[in-house]
């Protein structure tokens, strides 16, 4: 069993599809084991994009994930960092196949609904981030 965290980005919160996106999850398999809504603080966002912090696109990418609430998630399940990935789709919309949230959903690689963790070790990090072992289940 492997876990990786989930976040309905402020979009997707906006575009009242929470339900549409965990029941993707769910069908595909994986179990939600913690589940909160947050309003990120600036530095909140800042810590937990930190690997992306050179990027120039970091300013716009803190300024849209503060501008509304998330939904995050823990998710469980075999394979459950990939399972992910696949039902997301490319990070670019324009990119991501047919069937996926972002193809789906997204308006563009910024605005793009979802975010997923990539690896072991991010999804480690990630999970940590934001739940503490006494609020996941
Ligand atoms: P996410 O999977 O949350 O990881 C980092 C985020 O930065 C990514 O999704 C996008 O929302 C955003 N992002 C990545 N690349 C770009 C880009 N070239 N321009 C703007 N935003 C980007």
């Amino acid at each position: 069993m492997e876990r990786t965290l989930s976040i309905i980005k402020p979009d997707g919160v906006k575009k009242n599809i929470i339900g549409e996106v965990v029941s993707r999850f769910e069908k595909a398999g994986l179990k939600v084991v913690a589940s909160k809504m947050k309003h990120l603080s600036q530095r909140e966002a800042e810590g937990f994009y930190a690997v992306h912090k050179e990027r120039p696109f970091f300013g716009s990418l803190i300024e849209f994930m503060i501008s509304g609430p998330v939904v995050l998630m823990i998710l469980e399940g075999e394979g459950a960092i990939l399972k992910n990935r696949e039902l997301m789709g490319a990070t670019n919309p324009a990119d991501a196949d047919e069937g996926t949230i972002r193809k789906d959903f997204a308006d563009s690689i910024e605005s793009n609904i979802v975010h997923g963790s990539d690896a072991p070790e991010t999804a480690d990090f990630e999970t940590k981030y934001f739940f503490s072992a006494l609020e996941t289940y």
